[in-house]
């Protein structure tokens, strides 16, 4: 029996996804977070499972009806975090035995130098909050950077430059210091990419060339990415 557009052409594959926000918290009840809904990241882990892949899915804050779609699948192991660091520890273990590493997730750049053990309070305040905030490491740099032989890594880049051209440069710039294979990039404003149930990508290449480009729904996009993927891995092999 064949069925159309079923392909088994990642089976065999061991592939770590990395999707949703992280929650970097301030004190017990508040956290810097962001708008990722973790949709795009639960469409990756999903396509690869469909197409026979094992997958670990370490999701950061997801919409709850795209964690609910992830774990509907039998061959999606998933591992939850909080923040950035957290994440960091799980992608990183996880990734030990896989063959391709992507990250979807939306990490803080920086978390709050200080997390207080109980609530901020206005009490004896002047009107104002300074919070000091200190950099988070670049989780997918540093995976790159250690990755075992063979490895293929990918990285996300969510953009609001306006600018085709600008935003292309930009990409290039930050594939490169990242060290990563394929970086995914698509333009995002307030609503457009985070929300939405469509997605628009170009995908950089290791010599700054445009891989590819696709504008579909997030499970297309997704498949989009995989191909990707395969491409990078059969010219490497
Ligand atoms: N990323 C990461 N660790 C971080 C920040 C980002 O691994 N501390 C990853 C994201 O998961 C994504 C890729 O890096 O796959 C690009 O994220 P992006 O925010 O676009 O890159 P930054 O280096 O943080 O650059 P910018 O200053 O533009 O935010
Ligand atoms: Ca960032």
């Amino acid at each position: 029996l064949a069925i159309a557009g079923a392909r088994n052409d990642l089976t065999g594959l061991r592939v770590v996804v990395t999707a949703g926000g992280t929650r970097e918290p301030l004190d017990p009840v508040r956290f810097l977070g962001n708008r990722s809904s973790g949709r795009q990241g639960a469409q990756l882990a999903i396509a690869a499972a469909d197409r026979g892949a094992e997958v670990t899915l370490v999701a950061a804050h997801m919409d709850a009806d795209a964690l609910a779609a992830a774990s509907a699948h039998r061959r999606i192991d998933i591992t939850r975090v909080g923040t950035a660091l957290e994440l960091q520890h799980a992608v990183t273990a996880a990734a030990a035995g896989a063959q391709v590493v992507v990250m979807a997730a939306a990490v803080a750049d920086y978390r709050p130098a200080r997390v207080s053990d109980t609530k901020l309070t206005k009490e004896g305040g002047d009107g104002t909050l300074t919070l000091e905030l200190v950099e988070n490491p670049d989780i997918v740099a540093g995976l790159a950077a250690h990755r075992p032989a063979g490895q293929t890594v990918v990285a996300f880049a969510a953009e609001t430059e306006p600018d085709a051209v600008a935003r292309l440069e930009r990409a290039r710039r930050k594939r490169a210091r990242k060290g990563v294979d394929l970086l995914v990039v698509n333009e995002v404003g307030w609503r457009a990419g985070f929300e939405a149930d469509h997605n628009a990508i170009v995908i950089v290449g290791s010599e700054g060339e445009v891989a590819a480009e696709f504008s579909g729904t997030k499970r297309e996009t997704a498949d989009a990415v995989w191909d990707g993927v395969q491409t990078l891995r059969a010219r490497v092999d």
